[in-house]
């Protein structure tokens, strides 16, 4: 789910890198999430793939020839145009060559030359020894400095054989990162101390306490957070989620103890604080080195962890916005409502987790934000969109 990406004008540049069949699954991801696409092949990308594999998979329009220019319509200055983000995958040396020097000897080159928005993406797969070349590096540093992202190709097996830096990423960080693109800013500037995930509290070395949070709302919060523009910093329980790769700090903790620690050390430094994190309310007295036998683990005893968000609660300066996250299973509103006014927050996010549909471990979400005016009902969407709506809330309510 890209919901910045729907509908949206992409132009897909395809040269004749070996990983040309990844961009093929990249043009059938951009059908599923209904955004409008266009292809520009080179002449030596459709030595490799027919241009009707592109035109079939994504059901878009795929175009090659500098010169077939329709009355009123010249191929490159028009789809530099009509674009909205102009992507480049994969991006042979040659192509990474040719627009650096402002070359146009081709459609994809002439369209790039064209296109003059910063919308603009380029992922570079090739052999390492062409990749890490001295030449190759200054020409990428030259579209950086015009403006174009650049995405890092990863390390590894490569088609030839070697083992290196040169492959083709993951498709789904070209998608996140284009959202990261074309999304506002409203939160640039701002700095974002977001938790997410259970806590573990261990016992011992087989066992432990925790909950069924899941972290993915915290997780899509994070990723809004930074694709509107702020300095995003993720701390997270343990999870088996892959962190959206805009967000570049991420801190791992397992305890609340640590939790807490972490917290505190950037709470200062934050406008937004947001707790999605489950944090457990209770830890084991005394963890033991050795594996308990069943005849001692019922004899555990347990002690409270702190209220990390209520701590934060009493430190708070004005300005600093304290978000918290209210999971329910009775007296929902009630309990939210208390649950502000106890910790001192400045809003609460109300999870009703007694349903199956919705919630831990679920895609989908259901809410109700309060703070000590209003009240706001964001009924059950994916927990992108409620993370995208509570963003927004944020925005209109506190700035
Ligand atoms: N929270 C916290 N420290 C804790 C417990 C909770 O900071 N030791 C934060 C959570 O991150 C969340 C908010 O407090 O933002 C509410 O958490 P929740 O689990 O709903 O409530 P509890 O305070 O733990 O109360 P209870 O378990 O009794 O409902």
């Amino acid at each position: 789910m890209y919901p910045y990406l729907k509908g949206k004008n992409i132009l897909l540049g395809v040269t004749s890198g070996i990983a040309i069949y990844k961009a093929v699954d990249l043009i059938s991801k951009m059908r599923q999430i209904e955004c409008n696409p266009k292809v520009i092949m080179t002449k030596n990308a459709q030595r490799w793939i027919s241009d009707q594999i592109f035109s079939a998979v994504g059901n878009c329009e795929v175009y090659y020839e500098t010169f077939d220019v329709k009355t009123g319509w010249i191929p490159h200055t028009e789809l530099s145009r009509w674009a909205e983000l102009f992507i480049v995958a994969p991006a042979t040396a040659n192509i990474i060559a040719k627009i650096s020097h402002g070359i146009a000897d081709d459609l994809l080159s002439c369209t790039a030359l064209a296109y003059s928005k910063t919308s603009k993406i380029i992922v570079p797969t090739m052999n390492v020894r062409m990749y890490e070349n001295p030449i190759n590096k200054k020409n990428l540093e030259v579209l950086k400095q015009n403006g174009w992202s650049i995405i890092e190709p990863e390390e590894g097996h490569l088609a030839d054989g070697e083992i290196g830096k040169g492959r083709y990423p993951d498709n789904s960080e070209i998608l996140e990162y284009s959202e990261y693109l074309l999304s506002k800013k409203d939160f640039m500037n701002k700095k974002v101390l977001v938790t997410a995930g259970p806590t573990v509290e261990r016992i011992d070395p087989v066992r432990f306490l925790s909950n069924r949070s899941s972290g993915r709302m915290g997780y899509e919060l994070a990723r809004e957070f930074a694709n509107r523009g702020a300095d995003v910093t993720l701390i997270s329980g343990p999870t088996d989620l892959k962190p959206p790769s805009i967000v570049k700090k991420i801190i791992r903790i397992e305890s609340a103890k640590e939790l807490r620690e972490k917290v505190l050390e950037h709470f200062e430094d934050s406008d937004i604080i947001v707790m999605t994190a489950a944090v457990s309310d209770v830890r084991i007295k005394n963890y033991s080195e050795q594996k308990l036998k069943k005849d001692t683990i019922v004899n555990l005893e347990i002690e409270k962890n702190p209220d990390i968000i209520k701590e934060l609660g009493r430190k708070k300066r004005d300005g600093q916005i304290l978000v918290g996250f209210a999971a329910e299973t009775e007296n929902l509103k009630e309990n939210a409502i208390k649950k502000l006014k106890e910790k001192k927050i400045d809003m609460i996010v109300l999870n009703d987790v007694s349903r199956e549909d919705i919630g831990f471990e679920k895609e989908e979400n259901e809410v109700t934000i309060f703070t000590s005016k209003e009240e706001l009902r964001l009924e059950k969407n994916h927990k992108r969109i409620i993370a995208n709506n509570i963003c927004d809330f944020i925005f209109s309510t506190f700035f």
